[in-house]
């Protein structure tokens, strides 16, 4: 599969996330990554915050996520995260369901507003010279699913490959995924087409692509806690079954990820984000209910090593 002209040998894309989770997911096989979505006019007010949170990673082509609903604006944003970040590709969000996005007309809004999503595609397109990508939805609302009008729209507009996840702006994350309906769009476009939603270990990544057709798939809820979820799938792909490292293997690798979140952020933030993460890593392992509790009051990185130790030490 091509994105416009990048080769992806492996067409296993780890959802938008932060730079710590991205590098492990990359270096367990992901095989193209996206940066958290920034705001186009936090990039063009130099908003620090935001271009931190576009920092590349290593290991997978990496794409800059954008959103906002002003071409121009959006045409400065992607040459200012291209500049930030030197990533490989631009993302347009067209799917972010949350009010404070979506009922300004951004993210998953642009569905209702086709014509300006096409605009927006053009003017990043003449704006920067690595490919264009867009992520959206099946539309609005289940009396306005365009998503077959749109995606096409999209194409013709240049958009270089097309993520959709098979859920409604009013699903939010509920519901099933309609995996039917990205079948659909796959066989209308010409350029590459990635299913997202609901891929929730390799069986259904496997079912997923066969059900499409899609060109890739993209994962996000899944990964949370189980990086080797990528794992999992290219054995399913080969027809293999998987087993995951043992417990201190994987918690070495969530210690990893909070290091590289206060390389990132500093230790209060990393401390925030492994109180929800470190939980995830414990998603499953018996008696862990203890530990989770302690998860919940991190605050040091000391603190995060001291707990890490006793889990690997108590459980299996
Ligand atoms: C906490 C959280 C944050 C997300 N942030 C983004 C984002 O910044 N950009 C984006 O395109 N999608 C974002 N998504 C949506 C996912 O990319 C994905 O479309 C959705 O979770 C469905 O896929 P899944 O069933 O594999 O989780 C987010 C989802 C969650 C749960």
């Amino acid at each position: 599969m091509k994105i416009g002209t990048i080769e992806i040998e492996n067409p296993l894309i780890l959802a938008p996330t932060d730079w710590a989770f991205r590098t492990i997911c990359a270096r367990l096989g992901a095989g193209v990554t996206v940066t958290e979505m920034v705001s186009s006019r936090a990039l063009i007010y130099g908003d620090k915050k935001t271009a931190k949170l576009l920092k590349k990673n290593e290991g997978s082509v990496c794409g800059a996520q954008i959103f906002g609903n002003d071409p121009a604006v959006m045409a400065r944003g992607a040459q200012l995260a291209l500049e930030i970040s030197g990533c490989d590709f631009i993302d347009i969000n067209m799917g972010c369901p949350m009010p404070k996005i979506a009922n300004s007309g951004d993210g998953c809004g642009l569905m209702r507003t086709p014509e300006l999503a096409a605009e927006i595609v053009s003017a990043v397109k003449n704006a920067v010279d690595v490919p264009v990508t867009i992520k959206c939805r099946l539309g609005w609302d289940k009396g306005n699913l365009n998503f077959l009008d749109f995606t096409k729209r999209m194409e013709d507009a240049g958009a270089d490959m097309v993520t959709v996840h098979g859920r409604t702006r009013a699903m939010l994350y509920s519901g099933v995924a309609d995996w039917d309906a990205i079948g659909k769009v796959k066989a209308q476009l010409h350029i590459p087409v990635i299913a997202n939603g609901d891929i929730t270990d390799g069986e259904a990544a496997v079912k997923c692509l066969k059900r499409t057709g899609a060109d890739g798939i993209m994962v996000g809820r899944s990964t949370f806690g189980d990086p080797w979820i990528f794992q999992e799938i290219l054995a399913a792909q080969r027809g293999e079954s998987y087993t995951r490292p043992c417990l201190a293997d994987r918690i070495a690798v969530a210690v990893e990820q909070f290091q590289l979140s206060e390389q990132d952020h500093g230790e209060h933030v990393a401390c925030l984000e492994a109180r929800k993460h470190f939980a995830w890593y414990l998603r499953g392992v018996s008696h862990s209910s203890y530990y989770k509790n302690q998860i919940t009051s991190l605050n040091t990185m000391e603190d995060i090593y001291r707990v890490a130790k006793d889990v690997v030490r108590d459980l299996k």
